[in-house]
């Protein structure tokens, strides 16, 4: 049986940075408040004319320049949001196109801030059952759109993003195993209601009824931190390891006190505990590919250390995977990494438009026909 292996990873965040003092100014909160509860200092929020797709390529072009692989080598897409750009058609196909990935199908999977660990899980799968050899997983979501900047209860504690993983077929783990779960009882608890088929359109036809996020944040709070440190110790144990071989935890990135109080129950020395909350918010989908990037740059993860990645978010759903790293991440790409991107996207652009003219010259070309036979 084939394994899964992670080969490219990339990353990235919007450049406008919302501070704690800049959300004084917005709603009644204040920094210490903030810090002490939740451990977020700051966040980054989208420009209006960034959509999901625009953050997803990014982060997915530097995990095919780290895995120095072209889009057009890639059998599958998977974009991981519930921010999507549409919907329909799923970010993923937009991502796909964008990316030159001609041969590669292409879905979006929501399963909220869990859904980054959910496709990575499933895309695993793939690679191990042969019904794929190379995966591009992202993890994506602009969760600022939804926010309701009046609300203190939730307008602090999310920001917007992408994160990448370029999976590949080999011999030795890589994804060692996982486990999914999900509790609906919960769905109410951390909603974006509107939108869906369950509230429509109001009376007038205008307004959307339940466009914005909200949560019961303490109960959600008591539920994450019992079930991150049960979903941890199954996947520890399904790989057949004990916690003194886990090298590095990397949890979703929601609260540091939800990923302190994890640690704890774990029994885990906080050095092998991975946080950047404090810099991103809580990015969703993103969190996670975010943190192991940033993991790896910073040195935290070399070839043969073992891994954990634990995630939850609404549904209620959580997923969680042990890996064993295998892949030497270059410090520096190449000088040429941007050009010939910039190059293969241009290239990616002028296909994708000859195509929909082709479409359009087939469609005049056979209604003619038809018309004169
Ligand atoms: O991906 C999954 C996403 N969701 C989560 O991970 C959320 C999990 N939950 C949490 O992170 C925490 O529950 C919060 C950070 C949302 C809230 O922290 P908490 O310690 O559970 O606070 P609380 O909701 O129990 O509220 C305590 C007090 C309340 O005031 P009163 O009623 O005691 O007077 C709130 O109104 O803090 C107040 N409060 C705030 N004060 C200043 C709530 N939000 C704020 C705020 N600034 N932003």
């Amino acid at each position: 049986m084939k394994r899964a292996k992670i080969i490219g990873v990339g990353a990235y965040a919007p450049r406008r940075v919302l501070t704690n003092p800049e959300l004084e100014k917005m709603v009644a909160t204040s920094d210490e408040w903030i810090v002490q509860r939740t451990g977020i200092r700051e966040r980054r929020i989208a420009d209006p004319s960034e959509a999901t797709s625009d953050l997803a390529v990014k982060a997915g072009l530097q995990a095919l320049a780290v895995a120095e692989t072209h889009g057009s080598e890639v059998d599958l897409v998977v974009v991981a949001t519930c921010t999507p750009d549409h919907v329909m058609p799923s970010t993923a196909s937009i991502v796909q196109n964008r990316l030159g990935a001609t041969g590669a199908g292409a879905m979006d999977v929501n399963a909220a801030c869990a859904g980054f660990v959910y496709a990575l899980n499933m895309a695993a799968g793939l690679i191990e059952s042969g019904r794929a050899k190379t995966v591009l997983v992202i993890g994506a979501d602009e969760l600022s759109i939804y926010l309701n900047w009046k609300d203190r209860n939730t307008c602090i504690l999310f920001g917007d993003g992408a994160g990448a993983v370029l999976l590949k077929a080999g011999d030795e783990p890589g994804i060692m195993s996982s486990t999914m779960g999900s509790d609906g009882s919960g769905a109410g608890l951390l909603t974006i209601p509107g939108g869906g088929s369950r509230f429509r359109m109001s009376a007038n036809g205008k307004k959307p009824v339940g466009q914005y996020l909200t949560m019961n944040g303490s109960q959600v709070f008591r539920w994450a931190t019992q079930m991150m440190t049960g979903a941890a110790e199954q996947v520890i144990a399904s790989s057949g390891l004990n916690l003194e071989e886990i090298d590095l935890f990397i949890p979703h990135q929601a609260n540091m006190r939800i990923i302190e109080s994890t640690a704890k129950r774990l029994g885990l020395a906080p050095d092998k505990v991975f946080a950047n909350v404090d810099r991103y918010g809580n990015t969703s989908a993103a969190s996670i590919p975010i943190a192991l990037c940033e993991a790896l740059d910073k040195g935290l993860i070399k070839v043969g250390d073992n891994v954990v990645l634990t995630s939850f978010g609404a549904g209620l759903s959580w997923a969680a995977v042990a890996l064993r790293w295998s892949a030497e991440i270059p410090e520096r790409l190449s000088p040429w990494v941007p050009f010939r991107q910039t190059f293969e996207t241009r290239v990616a652009a002028v296909r994708s438009a000859l195509r929909r003219q082709q479409r359009r010259v087939g469609t005049v070309i056979d209604e003619t026909l038809h018309r004169d036979s």
